[in-house]
């Protein structure tokens, strides 16, 4: 199948690993050329070239923490119009909401919520101008069925699902498509140390305690980063313009509900 985006560019923003690396390699199968972004320079440099390698698409690493305003605007730079946006940056910390001082939350707030509506303002109206952009935004499961130990996610990230529903159905006349997608369990390095904080509190081994998550997906399985890249670059794609405003839970069915 043929995506219709191939020469297009894409800003993918924490991509040196995890789900945002595998949303950049997908859209780089597409022949999208690329800036990723991440903080740590080398191991996103590293990623450059192995999708580089594997695709032949242009891709620029771009080193930033994109939670700040100094961040996105050098990621901004080095794309200032870029076809596609995926939004992405690290979770919130795990805990109980005792925790979670009123720092915790302003900077859960600006991670998860303020830093992708400022990248999505700061490229919109090019996209609108240019009469095509595709935005996806990489939320979670937490969104539609709240975690407990998750609560600075369930709070931020419905923040932005808000504000996107709005946004989403202002631009979509010009074919522009913003949507969520809302991972649940995928075995990324901070879905694994997530785990085992959690083992330890519940005092289990990792082994014993990942197991039984495993288990409990009605897919019997957790996800992979390449199939959740797949969906991304789906979206993205030229024929997934009457897609508006949509929250995808990519969960292995573990949200148990009808709609
Ligand atoms: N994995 C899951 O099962 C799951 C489920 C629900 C929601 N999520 C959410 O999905 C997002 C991605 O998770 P993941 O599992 O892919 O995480 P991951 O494997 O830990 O990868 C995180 C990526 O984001 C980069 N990053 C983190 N903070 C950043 C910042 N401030 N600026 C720029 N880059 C940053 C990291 O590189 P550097 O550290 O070098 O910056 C890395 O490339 C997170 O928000 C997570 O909460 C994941």
């Amino acid at each position: 199948m043929d995506y219709g985006i191939k020469g297009r560019t894409a800003i993918v923003c924490a991509a040196s690993q995890g789900l945002g690396k595998g949303c950049a390699l997908a859209l780089a199968r597409e022949g999208v050329d690329l800036v990723i972004n991440a903080r740590t320079a080398d191991a996103l440099e590293a990623t450059a070239e192995e999708i580089r390698r594997a695709t032949g698409v242009s891709v620029r690493a771009v080193a930033a923490d994109i939670t700040s305003h100094e961040g996105r605007a050098v990621v901004l730079a080095a794309c200032p119009d870029p076809d596609i946006l995926v939004n992405n940056a690290g979770g919130p910390p795990i805990g109980d909401f005792r925790d979670w001082d009123e720092n915790a939350w302003q900077s859960a707030v600006n991670a998860n919520m303020i830093t992708p509506i400022m990248l999505i303002r700061a490229v919109v109206d090019g996209m609108i101008a240019r009469r095509f952009g595709r935005i996806v935004n990489i939320t979670s499961r937490s969104v539609k069925a709240p975690l407990a130990h998750l609560g600075l996610s369930n709070g931020a990230r419905a923040g932005l699902t808000g504000f996107v529903a709005g946004l989403s159905r202002q631009v979509a006349k010009h074919n522009v498509a913003i949507n969520n997608l809302l991972p649940g369990p995928f075995l990324t390095e901070r879905q694994i140390d997530g785990l085992r904080k959690l083992a330890a509190k519940a005092g289990q081994t990792y082994e014993d305690f990942l197991a039984a998550r495993v288990a409990e997906n009605p897919a019997g399985r957790f996800g992979t980063p390449e199939e959740f890249g797949k969906a991304c670059a789906f979206l993205c794609s030229a024929d997934a313009g009457f897609i508006i405003g949509q929250n995808l839970v990519i969960d292995g069915g573990s949200v148990n509900a009808t709609m």
